[in-house]
């Protein structure tokens, strides 16, 4: 995801649970909070996280790969069946 990268979202953030440590995982914020939150959340900021200014084009990017990502990782772990014969369900 080039946007992750240019606005160095990872420094703070992980995903799939590589990443900084400063602000939540966010693998699953999709699910978690939806669309609309995740827009207003990157239009503004906070006193910790920058606001980056970011334009519609990228706040719309950015939620369609949080949304992705919510469908194929999991950010804890313990919610995963691990097996006698050590798969994973
Ligand atoms: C300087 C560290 C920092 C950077 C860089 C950063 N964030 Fe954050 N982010 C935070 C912190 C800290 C929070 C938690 C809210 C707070 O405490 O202010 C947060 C919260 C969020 C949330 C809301 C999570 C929730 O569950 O409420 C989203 C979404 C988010 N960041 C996305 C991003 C994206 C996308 C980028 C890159 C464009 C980014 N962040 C870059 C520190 C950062």
């Amino acid at each position: 995801m080039d946007l992750w990268q240019k606005y160095n979202c990872n420094a703070c953030h992980q995903v799939y649970g590589l990443g900084g440590y400063l602000g939540p995982d966010l693998t699953n914020v999709y699910s978690k909070r939806g669309p609309e939150y995740i827009a207003a959340f990157l239009k503004s900021g906070t006193q910790i996280m920058p606001n980056f200014h970011l334009t519609d084009e990228e706040v719309k990017s950015l939620n369609a790969y949080f949304e992705i990502m919510d469908k194929t990782g999991k950010s804890d772990p313990r919610t995963y069946k691990v097996n006698n014969d050590g798969t994973i369900e």
